[in-house]
């Protein structure tokens, strides 16, 4: 197990190097076949939508840019549950009481799914059941708290009032939801990927980014590697990489940060908990050796705006010793959610205009739950099987357009678009940029985003992103370029890291005498 606090690995990746065993695409596989669904993305929600179908008779084929479940649901603090922080007293208040029942409903059936489908299939992923919380630790936060069990009582939720929890501090007061659930979620969607496959007329190719779809009957679905022929396409892609409908515009990217730290069995608190406000932190624990390992989880901001992630790091590594006494810090992580405007997520066609295109997206920091209700809405769309969430999932809803929220995000991505272009003018030498560092520079009227890595070698890209052509930024403690507009993220090298984004940058040749650092 890597010990090293520096690392950027997620605890889930890092225990499961073993499942990522699928194939490149390899197009002769796909010469006269057409599959009847192409799922891209083997993610929380691609491989529920993937596991149903395949059930259900379909034949389907799992295309992902990476390693299965190695996105977000692979960075996740991996709750199910269908508590939310606080959200229900606002859905009733923005959206109705069918609409927040609706969700209430669609999230608390999830958690159920997961536990049948871990239940039936044995599936071995340290799934465990827990009540969660949402704490408040002073009194001026206590009425939200309040009203967020009021809410929830009243949605049918198994939610209550309490001024006690398992945490080792003083609450004022929590709200509490019984008979919740935790997991390790690689080892879960490994099994359903396994699943998947175990039927030779079924497909899972890791590694192989899906450039483009072409609709049509059957659609074209292309990566570098060749090209797969679907009747119908679920892009499950965290953001979807096409961008006709606009679900960049829709929602905007939060990033935040979880550290983990082993710590002795009587010492961990049992439960799931997240705190109020913009400076919550989530925390949960995971069998770990012979020991648990304890997951702080926050400093949550959209992205783009501030990053400063080696402080974020510490000051949730701070709050582990300080809060529970933990001595080592085993591993650091960051992931990176699509919020909606409304906190629903859009599950859906791309557009009203096309048939056999669908997208789930914006499940706005609750993906374990959200996730798989959209894979289950998903998979009954194709199924022809009414559900009672499509509508009030639709990704076609029109209301998110018109939140101040909205506005204030895309004027922020006019102004990112404009701004950014000018900070490379600061800098004109790679003399300028210092080891492991990486700076925004012009050299000879050609701005590059430049990064110096630990040997003293430049390594310069094109800082124009190849999403929407924004310009991307310097993440110090990650070592990426990451796009303030819509959460794009690439390598120092300029690799797609994280879409919307398919294309790499582009990289500009560097000549060798500039390799030589001088810091
Ligand atoms: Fe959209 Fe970069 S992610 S412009």
């Amino acid at each position: 197990m890597a010990q090293n606090p520096s690392s950027t690995q997620s605890f889930w990746i890092d225990s499961t190097q073993d499942v990522s065993t699928y194939p490149n695409l390899i197009s002769e596989t796909f010469n006269d076949v057409t599959i009847d669904v192409a799922i891209v993305g083997a993610g929380m929600a691609g491989l529920t939508a993937a596991y149903q179908l395949a059930k259900s008779g379909k034949t389907v084929a799992v295309i992902e840019a990476g390693a299965i479940a190695a996105g977000v649901s692979g960075h996740t603090t991996a709750k199910v549950t269908s508590l939310h922080q606080l959200i229900y007293a606002q859905l009733l208040k923005d959206l109705g009481e069918e609409k927040a029942r609706l969700y209430a409903e669609a999230n608390q059936t999830a958690v159920e799914f997961v536990a049948q489908l871990v239940e039936r299939e044995q599936i071995d992923c340290d799934f465990s059941r827990q009540t969660a919380y949402t704490f408040a630790e002073s009194a001026d936060q206590l009425q939200s708290i309040r009203d967020e069990a009021q809410a929830a009582q009243t949605l049918g939720l198994p939610a209550s009032f309490v001024t006690e929890t398992p945490l080792p501090f003083p609450i004022a007061g929590a709200v509490a939801f019984s008979n919740q659930a935790q997991f390790h979620p690689r080892r879960y969607l490994a099994h359903l990927a396994r699943a998947i496959a175990a039927d030779p007329s079924n497909y899972i190719f890791e590694h192989s980014r899906v450039l483009e779809i072409n609709e049509g009957e059957p659609c074209q679905i292309v990566t570098a590697q060749g090209t797969v022929h679907a009747k119908d396409v679920l892009v499950t892609t965290n953001l979807p990489f096409l961008d006709q409908g606009l679900f960049f515009a829709k929602s905007y990217a939060k990033r935040s940060y979880i550290i983990a730290a082993p710590i002795e069995g009587d010492r961990a608190p049992q439960g799931m908990f997240i705190g109020t406000g913009e400076g919550y932190r989530s925390i949960r624990t995971t069998p770990y050796q012979d020991r648990q390992l304890l997951l702080i989880g926050g400093e949550g901001h959209k992205t783009g705006s501030d990053e400063a992630t080696e402080e974020r790091f510490e000051r949730l590594e701070e709050y582990a010793r300080s809060r529970f006494g933990v001595r080592d810090i085993a591993y650091r992580w960051s992931s990176q959610d699509f919020v909606s405007f409304d906190k629903v997520p859009y599950v859906g066609k791309l557009t009203p205009m096309t048939h056999h295109l669908y997208v789930a997206t914006g499940f706005s920091l609750w993906g374990m739950t959200n996730g798989t209700a959209a894979g289950l809405v998903l998979a009954n769309t194709i199924l022809g099987i009414e559900n009672p969430w499509a509508d009030l999932y639709d990704s076609l809803r029109a209301t998110p357009f018109v939140t101040a929220d909205s506005l204030k995000n895309n004027l922020e991505t006019g102004i990112h678009w404009v701004g950014d272009r000018l900070k490379a003018l600061q800098h004109h030498s790679f003399d300028e940029v210092a080891m492991g560092e990486g700076k925004l520079i012009t050299i000879e009227g050609k701005q590059l985003a430049a990064y110096r890595d630990e040997t003293g070698q430049v390594h310069a890209v094109s800082p124009v992103c190849t999403h929407l052509g924004c310009i991307v930024n310097w993440n110090a403690a990650e070592k990426s370029w990451d796009c303030p507009c819509h959460g794009g993220r690439f390598s120092c090298q300029g690799e797609v890291l994280h879409g919307p984004p398919v294309e790499n940058l582009e990289v500009y040749p560097v000549a060798t005498t500039e390799t030589v650092s001088t810091r």
